[in-house]
Parts: C-alpha cells; sequence; structure tokens
C-alpha cells in the first residue's frame, strides 16, 4: 500500500535541522541538549525490558548523548496518546516518540508534527535493510518519516498449558466451532475461559473474528472502504463475538491487556487473546507453562503492526534523535529490542538462531503469511477511527447491541475512513 495524501511542507524547519545536524562543536541542533527524550508506553515487564535494550545499544552507538525515559504506562498507547497529543499541540515534543506506522503515523505527518528523515535512510542504508513492502507502507509522497523498530503480531491466542491439558483439550482449535467446544470444557471445569480487558483489546479479539468471518481479503476491504460495514461476514462476525465475550471474565472493563495475562498467569483463565508482546511479557515475567496458536480461522493470516520512531518538529536535541534513530534501524539495535520484546525484526538480515523461540516461529510464520493491518494498533486506521472503534467496543460490552455496534463502526469508517 502506498500512501498517497499530500505530505506537509517543512523545509524551512528541515533545512535549519540539517543546518544544525552538520555543524560543527555542537550536537545539539543548537540548543544545548544531549538529552534524548524517549516517549514511549513501554513501563513494565516484557515492554520495558525491550526498550531497555534498545538504551543499551544506543549507550554503545551514541556516546555522548544520554538517554532520558518519557515512558507513560498503559497498553497500546492508551494514556501515552493523549499525554503525546496535548504536548505537541503546545509545541514542546519528546526528542523522539513511538508511532504506528501506516494509518496512525499518517495523522501525525498530515499534521507536519514529524520530519522527513528520507536522506538518513539513504546515509543508513536502511532502503535495502527493511523488505519493499514496509519500506512502501512508510513512503508518503516519496518521503518517510519514521523508522521501524520491529514487526507485532496481534491475531494470537495465549494459553496456559497446566489449566487447558486439566480440562481435558489435546489439540489447538483450528476454527471458531472448535474454539468453542474448547471454552466450553474451561467453563466446565469452572474458570474463565477467555481472558479479555478493555475496549481496545475487545477491538483485537473483535478483528480477529473479522478475519475468521471474513478472510483476509474482506477484512482489509474494511479499512480501505472496499468492504462495507453492513457485510453478511461482520454481521456473523458480531453474532461470534458475541458469543466469545460470554466466555469472557465480567471484570472485562476495569482491565488492561496485563490484567488479563495476570488471569492466564494465576490459572484463573485459560485462554486470551493478544499481540505476541505477551510473549516476552511472560518471559519477563518468568512464565513458563504457556502456549499459542493463531486465532481460530485466520489460517496463515499474519496481522501485523510496527511500532516506528520518529523525529519530531521541534525536538531539542535532533542530532540525538538521529542518533537514536539510526541505532533502532540498525542490526545491533533490533537484536536487542526484538529479543526481549516478542516481536521480529524489521530488518531482513537477522538471525532467527539469535530469538527465543516463539519469534523463531514468527518469522518462519511472516515469511509466507498473509498480511493483514490492524486498527487497534494503527497499521489499519487513524486514530481518531481507533478512538471511535475502541468507544463502539466498550459500548457494546455493556449494550450488547449488534444494531448500535454496527451504526457506530459504519458511522466511523464514514467519518474517518475517506481522508485518502
Ligand atoms: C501496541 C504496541 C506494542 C505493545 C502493545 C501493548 O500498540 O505496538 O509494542 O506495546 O501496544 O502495550
Amino acid at each position: 500500500m502506498r500512501f498517497t495524501r499530500a505530505a506537509v511542507a517543512a523545509v524551512g524547519i528541515a533545512a535549519l535541522l540539517t543546518t544544525a545536524a552538520c555543524g560543527s562543536g555542537d550536537d545539539s541542533g543548537g540548543t544545548g541538549s544531549t538529552k534524548v527524550e524517549v516517549f514511549t508506553w513501554w513501563a513494565d515487564g516484557g515492554e520495558k525490558a525491550g526498550l531497555d535494550g534498545l538504551v543499551s545499544a544506543f549507550g554503545t552507538a551514541c556516546a555522548g548523548q544520554t538517554f532520558e525515559n518519557g515512558a507513560v504506562a498503559g497498553g497500546a498507547g492508551a494514556n501515552a496518546k493523549s499525554v503525546l497529543a496535548s504536548r505537541l499541540q503546545q509545541n514542546t515534543p519528546p526528542d523522539t516518540f513511538q508511532a504506528h506506522a501506516g494509518a496512525e503515523l499518517l495523522d501525525y505527518i498530515d499534521a507536519g508534527q514529524v520530519e522527513d528523515i528520507s536522506a538518513d535512510y539513504d546515509s543508513w542504508g536502511l532502503k535495502k535493510a527493511f523488505p519493499q513492502g514496509l519500506i512502501d507502507n512508510l513512503t508518503v509522497d516519496g518521503k518517510i518519516y519514521s523508522v521501524p523498530a520491529n514487526i507485532h503480531r496481534a491475531n494470537v491466542v495465549w494459553s496456559n498449558k497446566k489449566v487447558t491439558t486439566a480440562a481435558g483439550i489435546t489439540a489447538d482449535p483450528k476454527d471458531l466451532n472448535e474454539f468453542f467446544a474448547a471454552l466450553d470444557k474451561l467453563k466446565a471445569k469452572g474458570v474463565t475461559p477467555l481472558a479479555v480487558g478493555k475496549d481496545w483489546t475487545q477491538l483485537m479479539l473483535f478483528e480477529s473474528v473479522l478475519i475468521t468471518d471474513l478472510g483476509p481479503e474482506k477484512f482489509t476491504g474494511l479499512w480501505n472502504g472496499t468492504t462495507p460495514w453492513n457485510d453478511p461476514g461482520v454481521t456473523k462476525g458480531i453474532a461470534d463475538f458475541k458469543k466469545l465475550l460470554s466466555y469472557t471474565n465480567k471484570d472485562r472493563d476495569a482491565l488492561d491487556w496485563t490484567d488479563a495475562e495476570k488471569q492466564i498467569m494465576d490459572g484463573k483463565a485459560g485462554y486470551q487473546l493478544m499481540g505476541d508482546w505477551e510473549a516476552a511479557d511472560l518471559d519477563a515475567k518468568g512464565f513458563k507453562d504457556y502456549a499459542w496458536f493463531t486465532f481460530p480461522g485466520n489460517g496463515t493470516t499474519f496481522q501485523w503492526l510496527a511500532d516506528s520512531f520518529v523525529l519530531p518538529k521541534g525536538a531539542k536535541n535532533p542530532e540525538g534523535t538521529k542518533c537514536w534513530l539510526k541505532t533502532v534501524g540498525s542490526a545491533e539495535g533490533q537484536k536487542a529490542f526484538n529479543t526481549k520484546k516478542g516481536s521480529i525484526p524489521a530488518r531482513t538480515d537477522a538471525s532467527p538462531a539469535d530469538y527465543p523461540k516463539y519469534q523463531q516461529a514468527a518469522m518462519a510464520d511472516w515469511k509466507s503469511a498473509k498480511p493483514v493491518p490492524s486498527c487497534a494498533h494503527g497499521s489499519a486506521c487513524s486514530q481518531g477511527w481507533q478512538g471511535a472503534a475502541n468507544s463502539a467496543l466498550g459500548a457494546y460490552s455493556t449494550n450488547q447491541d449488534d444494531a448500535a455496534l454496527t451504526k457506530a463502526l459504519t458511522a466511523a469508517a464514514e467519518q474517518f475512513g475517506k481522508k485518502k
């Protein structure tokens, strides 16, 4: 996919930054700062472990620069994104921030909040390091604005092996019917069959069901306008999703993904649909009894998302930020980060043998996968659309009103889907 929207011209500031970056004796863009404030939502567990890996690679590659942690806790950036939005509005940006490749990044590009770093891509050799599809995805009107750190997969079900075995489940469910049968076995054992958290985690579950009921092409069409939200596959998806919700914990709307994950670790729940940051988080927390499978009925579809980092307009230390970005894109940086984060490197030159078991499997899957994007994690939809979808799912969790959900999702697509 290639984005076609007009990029916001920023020649003046870009030229200024280039001059500062090339100047001798002052590596701070003229502000005197040698701190690089890195804004993420990676505050704990496997997410923090991944960030720490990147920070140590940065320390080695960028002598004289200091990492400053600007993390705001909350899964999927639930809190971080609003803090970031107000900082950008007040023109007090961090030196760099995390943004999902795809539609979410486009929001920042369109708002003129991030710098074109195409020239750095050339000098850092990144055009050859990343797969062409990803480069195309990151390119807007011929320019590139961010460096991807990874590829994550969203459509994965995690399980507590002891709990599923005790319930008599002997094989991974391959389709929704088998999944419902397994959930019934867990229910009979008195555990929560499927742990889930609040809005965005429910959106992830719903998206996985839609991939099954629509197939990958039509699912992707929901986000590019070629599949209507009143398609019969969506109607079936809502019915299946409603049934799945009946197997989930009642306190779901109050939980973050890590709270739902804790139910798995504590043996109180059997399954959880979550992105593969869960592998790293379970590892970081020392929980070993887990297994995973692709969401039933998704086949070889790999629902991808990528965390990337940008150079915001008005960053205090652009030179330090560039060293951070270069580290993020480097072989060393990607290895230090991804071996701890549960994701696979965006670079194509990584060696699977360096990675934990889960990532080795994901790397193999990615090669032959049918890729589809994620709205919950910004590769498929803008932040406005994502917010509307989260609210629609949050409301559905309480009212279970199918018609209201279809109406809200149709309205969101009409409002945010025609921006191309
Ligand atoms: C995603 C992000 C992942 C992971 C996850 C849970 O949006 O891309 O890296 O952090 O949220 O917080």
